[in-house]
């Protein structure tokens, strides 16, 4: 209603006052939550033989573009360590692929021994009769019929399978702390990285195009098919949701912390798509902004710190048109979080009545990324809204933030 609009105007004027001037900030993360081993992503597929997960990769690439295009998805090329597991796969391949032969990722050294890629020991191999094993070809590939191995020329193109290990079998291949370290160290390409965090390796999305890179994806939202208004502190401070490229996922609270905290200065980068709303002039739109950003540990009830990025100084319209440093989340400035089991906000009606939550809630907000997807109303202060510049709300049909060191 018009009511609760006016109100919520009203409330604002009274909580906002120091809203236009605050100091700059930094918010931080946690991340990804735990693989389950039994439920692989989508179009990865249960080699209950290795409790791992596969993708059969359809395209070919030569030998070392297959490993790197695996790499980029968080993963090997697959290894193969009795007749079980190649029985396994043979199954998958013969399933959900469409080529005769596939990359694996044995490659003879130059000691002439083979290994794998993802550093298993190599203790099996099943070439096949007739002199597949030749001495001068140094990469692998398995038939999908006989599942017998066969040396070829590494520049051949072969279609392959990528496998998905256990991060904790890799601790070495964690070895930066984020996105945009692994941009710096030459990795180009959108996808899924591990990164090391204090709690080990976790598999996290990396933006590596938008504004020069280099973003970890920490929130993003597709459509309603997952709740986040009523999520629980223990999800938020985890992170829930299916973590795949067009998924709702929530990285969780604690690797937010952790992101926002190790760098000096750390940047939020909000991106909004179209509105909900099916009478908004503003159904098709874009919009992104830049803030300072960090947030504070569980022990503070994840208190948020966000101020307008300025571009030069006494720039006070902030970074991107999302907001123009207008009621968005720099009025938060300070505000702990809430979510449904744990209300920090003193009108507890802004979660429980407008699902608002789980969000940084102070008489509730001109903004909230994790309210409910469809709200009660449209542009009308419930659920997943965001005000455009004070003065128009919208309910976004997609919503990413991604956090990323001042470059
Ligand atoms: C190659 O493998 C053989 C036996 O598997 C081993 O004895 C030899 O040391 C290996 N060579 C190298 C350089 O590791
Ligand atoms: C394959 O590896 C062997 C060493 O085991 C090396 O002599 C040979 O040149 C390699 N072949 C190619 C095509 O690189
Ligand atoms: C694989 O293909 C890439 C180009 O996609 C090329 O740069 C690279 O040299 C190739 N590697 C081999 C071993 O042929
Ligand atoms: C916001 O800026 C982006 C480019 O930075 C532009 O593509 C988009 O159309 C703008 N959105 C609106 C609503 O003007």
């Amino acid at each position: 209603m018009m009511a609760y609009f006016v109100f919520l105007f009203i409330s604002l004027a009274v909580v906002d006052i120091n809203c236009l001037i605050l100091p700059s900030n930094t918010l931080p993360i946690n991340t990804i939550q735990n693989k389950d081993s039994f439920q692989c992503d989508n179009g990865w597929h249960w080699l209950q033989s290795k409790k791992t997960c596969i993708s059969i990769q359809d395209t070919p690439l030569n030998w070392s573009d297959a490993e790197s295009q695996c790499v980029t998805l968080g993963t090997h090329l697959i290894s193969i360590d009795n007749a079980f597991e190649e029985d396994a796969a043979k199954n998958v391949m013969q399933q959900y692929g469409t080529c005769d032969y596939y990359w694996i990722g044995a490659k003879r050294g130059a000691d002439g021994n083979f290994s794998w890629s993802d550093k298993n020991q190599f203790s099996y191999s099943n070439f096949g009769p007739g002199g597949d094993n030749n001495p001068r070809e140094n990469c692998t590939d398995i038939n999908e019929r006989s599942t017998f191995w066969r040396t070829l020329d590494c520049s051949d193109k072969n279609c392959f399978i990528c496998e998905n290990p256990d991060p904790s079998n890799l601790p070495d291949f964690a070895i930066y702390t984020d996105c945009a370290e692994l941009k710096e160290a030459g990795q180009t390409k959108n996808g899924f990285y591990y990164i090391s965090t204090k709690t080990g390796a976790k598999k996290v999305f990396c933006d590596m195009e938008v504004n020069g890179g280099g973003w970890v994806v920490i929130q993003q939202r597709v459509d309603e098919t997952l709740k986040f208004w009523n999520q629980k502190w223990n999800a938020y401070k985890q992170g829930f949701g299916f973590f795949a490229e067009n998924s709702n996922f929530w990285i969780g609270n604690d690797l937010i912390h952790e992101l926002s905290s190790k760098d000096a200065k750390v940047i939020l980068r909000i991106e909004l798509w179209g509105d909900q709303n099916p009478t908004s002039p503003y159904k098709n739109d874009y919009w992104w902004s830049e803030f300072n950003f960090q947030l504070e540990d569980e022990s503070t009830d994840y208190t948020l710190h966000a101020s307008i990025l300025q571009r030069y100084p006494n720039d006070w319209k902030g970074t991107g048109n999302a907001s123009t440093n207008w009621y968005d989340v720099t009025c938060e400035e300070g505000v702990k979080f809430s979510t449904v089991d744990k209300i920090n906000d003193p009108m507890s009606k802004c979660v429980t009545d407008y699902h608002l939550g789980g969000w940084w809630l102070h008489y509730c907000s001109t903004v909230s990324l994790n309210g409910e997807y469809k709200p009660a109303k449209y542009a009308d202060g419930y659920g997943f809204m965001w005000l455009i510049d004070g003065e128009y709300m919208i309910n976004p049909i997609k919503s990413r933030m991604l956090l990323r060191k001042l470059l």
